[in-house]
């Protein structure tokens, strides 16, 4: 099923650095993920920094607008267009996030959290088999972090997760970064959250910096460099599910090419000492 497979640790492709980016052509960036808002239904430089991605490195798409927490149904002229820019970059999946979005043609450009109930989980079940269906291919779903505390009576995150990948049969691109920032702002332990997750269906991992806020809130920025909390949580996920592909992600305060490079080799060395264990 997997078209272009993704493996080893890429770079998100973000507007500030491609150009850098694309001069240099790092060697040590396995792959690079773009957000396919930034591309579709566009013409100019965008386009020319795909094609030119598209030259040395395979590319992964990850959404920013089919929140799949969402209650009305996704637009089908859109959807129409991505599947056929997902078919001619030959991805093997589709990412985006477990959140809310918008409603009704209101669209809220922010990654808003859900309760996690019941009800919502089968809203996203819903959500999901409509893009697996108008996408024809598998669908990956993305825990994000969140500020609201969760009334009492619903199920813990992780529980609600695994109920969503379970009823939709959707794959999950797992952000151990928000892992970590939500339980240290909501007090879960990080590493029960991973033992609880399915493992076969974890298609890819993301990992980003976040701030610690005077109030102790930690807030998931993509704009500083990974703590090293997090690279330990990613050493633990990959340990009990196994090399999986690594993306970094950069968002914001976007340093040099070099400082981004030097937390790609980490990664890498991380990365290679699991996939050495795998095989043996
Ligand atoms: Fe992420």
């Amino acid at each position: 099923m997997m078209r272009t497979p993704l493996r080893g640790v890429g770079l998100g492709l973000r507007s500030d650095m491609a150009e850098a980016f694309l001069e240099r052509r790092p060697s040590e960036v396995d792959f690079v993920e773009i957000h396919p808002e930034n591309y579709m239904r566009r013409g100019g430089r965008f386009p020319a920094l795909l094609e030119a991605a598209r030259r040395d490195y395979p590319v992964g798409t990850h959404g920013l607008t089919m929140c799949f927490g969402s209650p009305t149904r996704f637009d089908d002229e859109y959807l129409r267009d991505l599947r056929a820019f997902l078919h001619d970059l030959d991805v093997g999946f589709h990412s985006d996030h477990l959140c809310f979005g918008g409603a009704h043609g209101v669209f809220l450009h922010d990654l808003i959290p859900l309760p996690f109930t019941e009800e919502a989980a089968r809203l996203c079940v819903s959500r999901i088999r409509e893009a697996q269906d108008a996408l024809d291919r598998p669908v990956a779903v993305e825990n994000v972090s969140y500020y609201l505390p969760q009334s009492e009576s619903g199920l813990d995150e992780a529980h609600f997760l695994v109920e969503v990948l379970r009823e939709s049969g959707a794959l999950l691109l797992l952000d151990v970064n928000n892992v970590y920032v939500n339980s240290r702002n909501f007090g879960f332990d990080p590493r029960a959250y991973v033992d609880l997750l399915p493992a076969d269906r974890i298609a890819q991992i993301h990992i980003a910096g976040h701030v610690v806020r005077d109030d102790g809130l930690r807030i998931d920025t993509h704009g500083e460099p990974i703590c090293d909390d997090v690279y330990d949580l990613l050493d633990y996920t990959l340990g009990r599910v196994g090399a999986r592909p690594i993306l970094l992600e950069r968002d914001n305060n976007i340093p040099s090419l070099d400082a981004m490079l030097d937390e790609v080799r980490l990664l890498r060395a991380i990365l290679s000492r699991h996939t050495a264990e795998d095989a043996a």
